[in-house]
C-alpha cells in the first residue's frame, strides 16, 4: 500500500534532484532511505554506481524489486550509524528521510561523514503544514469535531524547523556548504483508490491520525474527504500540490577523510 500511494509522492522530486547532480552519473552513491527506490532505480539508470540503504527490511524488499536487473548493492542499516568508511561516497541522496528519524542533526552529520571531501548531499523534507494532503485531513478531522493532536514531534532541542533555512542550518551544522537550495513545488496526481488506500493503511502522518481516530469518527472523516475529493476530481484523479524543501550541500575539498568507523551493516 505504501508503493501505491505515498512512495509516488516522493517520487516527485527525484527528477530535479539527480539533474542537479549531473547526468549521466559517475562513480559511487548512496541513497540513504531507499524507501521502495525510486532514488536507485534512477540514479542506477543515469549511470551511476549506486548502494541504497534502509533501516526497513519490507522496505528493502520492495526496492529491489523495482529495481530488478539493476546494478545496485542493498544495505540494511540505520542512520544515523550507517557503518561505512568516512568519505566513500562521491554523492548522496536523502529523500524525505530526515523528516522521519529520530536525530536529524546527527544523521546529517552521517551523511557528511560518508561523502568524499569535495562531494555532495542532498537533502528533501516536507514543509511544514505545506502539502494538500495533510490540510485535506486537518479540515476533515475538523468537520469530525475532533481537536487534531499535534503529536508526534521530536523533543525541543532534537527538532528542526522544516522549512529550507531550517534545513540549510543542518546541512552547516554538519560541516556542508549549501550550493543549491530552494523549494520544490509539484502537483501529486494520484487516484482517490489509491489516495485512499494509503490513508487507510496508515501510511504517513495523515494515515497515521486517522488511524488513530474511533470506527464512527473514522466514517465520518472518509465521508468528508471522499466529498471533498470528489469536488475536485478530474478523470478520477486527484491533484495534490506538494510542497519540499531542498538543499544540496558540498562537502570540503579540504576536509580530512580516510577514517574508518565503527557501526551495524548487513549486506544483502
Ligand atoms: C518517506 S520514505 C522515503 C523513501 C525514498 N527515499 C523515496 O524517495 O521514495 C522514508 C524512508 O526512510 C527510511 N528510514 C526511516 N528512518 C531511517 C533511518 N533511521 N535510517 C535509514 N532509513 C530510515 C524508511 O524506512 C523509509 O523507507
Amino acid at each position: 500500500m505504501y508503493r501505491q500511494s505515498f512512495a509516488q509522492l516522493c517520487a516527485g522530486t527525484v527528477e530535479t534532484v539527480l539533474a542537479d547532480l549531473g547526468s549521466p552519473g559517475s562513480g559511487p552513491f548512496l541513497d540513504a532511505g531507499c524507501g521502495t527506490g525510486n532514488v536507485s532505480r534512477r540514479a542506477a539508470e543515469a549511470g551511476w554506481s549506486v548502494t541504497a540503504v534502509d533501516a526497513a527490511e519490507q522496505m528493502l524488499a520492495e526496492a529491489q524489486t523495482s529495481c530488478a536487473g539493476l546494478p545496485v548493492r542493498w544495505v540494511r542499516g540505520a542512520l544515523p550509524r550507517l557503518g561505512f568508511a568516512s568519505g566513500v561516497f562521491e554523492a548522496v541522496v536523502a529523500n524525505f528521510v530526515i523528516n522521519c528519524v529520530s536525530d536529524p542533526r546527527a544523521a546529517v552529520r552521517e551523511l557528511a561523514r560518508v561523502v568524499r571531501p569535495g562531494g555532495v548531499v542532498a537533502l528533501t523534507v516536507w514543509v511544514s503544514g505545506r502539502t494538500a494532503q495533510s490540510a485535506l485531513m486537518m479540515e476533515a478531522l475538523q468537520a469530525a469535531k475532533v481537536v487534531p493532536e499535534r503529536g508526534g514531534g521530536l523533543p525541543a532541542g532534537r527538532d528542526f524547523e522544516r522549512t529550507v533555512p531550517g534545513l540549510i542550518g543542518l546541512t552547516r551544522q554538519a560541516g556542508l556548504e549549501p550550493v543549491r537550495s530552494r523549494e520544490l513545488a509539484w502537483d501529486w496526481v494520484v487516484s482517490w483508490e489509491d489516495w485512499w488506500t494509503g490513508i487507510a493503511g496508515g501510511v504517513g502522518s495523515t494515515g497515521q491520525a486517522y488511524l488513530a481516530q474511533d470506527p464512527p469518527t473514522r466514517e465520518r472523516v472518509y465521508r468528508h474527504l471522499r466529498s471533498r475529493v470528489e469536488e475536485s476530481e478530474a478523470d478520477g484523479m486527484l491533484r495534490l500540490p506538494s510542497v519540499a524543501a531542498y538543499v544540496l550541500a558540498r562537502s570540503s575539498p579540504l576536509r580530512q577523510s580516510g577514517r574508518r568507523h565503527r557501526g551495524h551493516r548487513v549486506d544483502r
